[in-house]
């Protein structure tokens, strides 16, 4: 596999890794038959790597139950809803458009930086697998200007968008996550909706979450904000946010109970799911 020189990039390696494992349980809460060629080797050798620095191997199960989480909510919106337009915000190496069911007429953005997605694509292709809708990837550097590209590649800001940034805000500073979340909005029809995962600032800068945030700065992925009231976060920008913690009713899927990332550090860490709607 070639070598993806930006260490963000290189997080969606590892988080592939972490769905081909789910993938591997006989009580998986999705299936990802990609992810293992996704993620390749190194994704697995940072998962491990991680797990063993900063967690004594306590495998964390946000990402199954935040995948699982996100799957449910798209299902459900485009089920429910009109939206036939779906933009992956740092798509990494989801593939959720070659994975779930998706009514005719549905076309998957997948924004995320252009060598990444070059690598998926040459990944995906070597599968000869197709997606279940119109899948346009669009290679942007998402604290740059992306938008044009998004709507060079067809996006309708006329009709409503589901959008999912996950695995994202984090990695951006609280401004250029302001910036995204502003050029986002422009771009959103009444009866657009908006899903992410994020984490409390409270719990980033706890004693607690020491040894984490040093290690995910020295492999050059310093989580960089977090936000302790998202409601209040995404109402100014026009958002009516629902915000669920792990472990709550609806994100639990029985991984839940007694979770850590580390012993003695619990899974929660103040971290959260949102799904957020405008208007409509
Ligand atoms: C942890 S991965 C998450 C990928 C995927 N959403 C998932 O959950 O597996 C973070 C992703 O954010 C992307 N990313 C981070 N900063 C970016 C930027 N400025 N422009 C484009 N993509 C960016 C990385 O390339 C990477 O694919």
């Amino acid at each position: 596999m070639p070598e993806l020189p930006d260490p963000l990039a290189r997080t969606a390696l590892w988080t592939a890794s972490m769905r081909a494992r789910e993938h591997d349980r006989p009580d998986r809460l999705f299936c990802d038959p990609l992810a293992r060629v996704l993620a390749g080797d190194e994704g697995l050798a940072i998962m491990r790597g991680f797990e063993g620095d900063v967690q004594d191997g306590v495998e964390d199960p946000a990402l199954a139950v935040r995948t699982r989480f996100f799957d449910d909510a798209l299902a459900r919106i485009v089920k429910d809803g009109n939206i036939r337009q779906i933009v992956l915000v740092a798509a990494g190496m989801d593939t959720r458009a070659l994975r779930m069911r998706w009514p005719g007429g549905t076309t998957m953005y997948e924004l995320d930086r252009p060598g990444l997605l070059n690598l998926k694509d040459q990944l995906i292709s070597a599968q000869a697998a197709e997606p279940a809708c119109r899948r346009i990837l669009v290679g942007a550097d998402l604290t740059a200007d992306w938008t044009a590209p998004l709507l060079d590649a067809g996006l309708d800001p006329g009709t409503s968008t589901a959008w999912l940034a996950e695995g994202l805000l984090y990695f951006l500073s609280a401004s250029q996550r302001d910036t995204l979340l502003h050029e986002l909005t422009g771009l959103s029809d009444q009866g657009s909706w908006l899903m992410a995962d994020y984490v409390g600032q409270a719990s980033i800068d706890s004693p607690a979450m020491c040894a984490w945030r040093e290690s995910m700065a020295s492999r050059g992925h310093a989580w960089r904000s977090g936000c302790d009231d998202p409601g209040s976060w995404l109402e100014t920008f026009g958002w009516h946010a629902t915000v669920t913690g792990y472990g709550e009713p609806g994100a639990d899927y029985g991984r839940w109970a007694g979770a850590e990332v580390a012993p003695g550090v619990a899974g929660t860490r103040g971290r959260y799911l949102v799904i957020a709607s405008r208007g409509g």
